[in-house]
């Protein structure tokens, strides 16, 4: 392995650890208020926030629940479900954690 290599690889661990951090942060973990607040199960949020890491930020940065309106997250999501190859079931347990992770405002 070239030095350079292993460079590489620090500099890769050293960002999954403050990728983890924001992804906190930005995409919070599902809640039972979140849940009871949305009236969508635990699970079902929870697969939600798993669809939307690891296909959303695939073409592009993530784009986080606060920072596209209820609205435009309606109209946007089935395309992009449709983009990143998210099966139905899939895409309303996305919506629906995108939604229920908004902060109220
Ligand atoms: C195959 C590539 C691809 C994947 C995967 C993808 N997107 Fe996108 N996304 C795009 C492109 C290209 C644009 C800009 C053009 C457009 O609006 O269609 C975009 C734009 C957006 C926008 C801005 C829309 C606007 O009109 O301003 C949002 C929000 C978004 N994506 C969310 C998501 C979410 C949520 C997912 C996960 C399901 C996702 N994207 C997955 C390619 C992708």
């Amino acid at each position: 392995m070239k030095i350079y290599h292993i460079f590489a690889l620090f500099a890769s661990f050293g960002c999954s650890s403050c990728v983890v951090d924001k992804m906190e942060k930005l995409a919070p973990r599902p809640t039972p208020a979140m849940s009871a607040t949305s009236g969508v199960s635990l699970t079902k949020l929870e697969n939600g926030r798993t669809v939307f890491l690891a296909n959303c930020g695939r073409c592009h940065e993530h784009q986080f629940p606060d920072t596209v309106s209820r609205a435009d997250w309606h109209l946007v999501v089935p395309g992009m479900s449709w983009n990143a190859g998210v099966s139905k079931g899939d895409q309303q347990a996305l919506l629906a954690y995108l939604l229920a992770a908004k902060a109220k405002k």
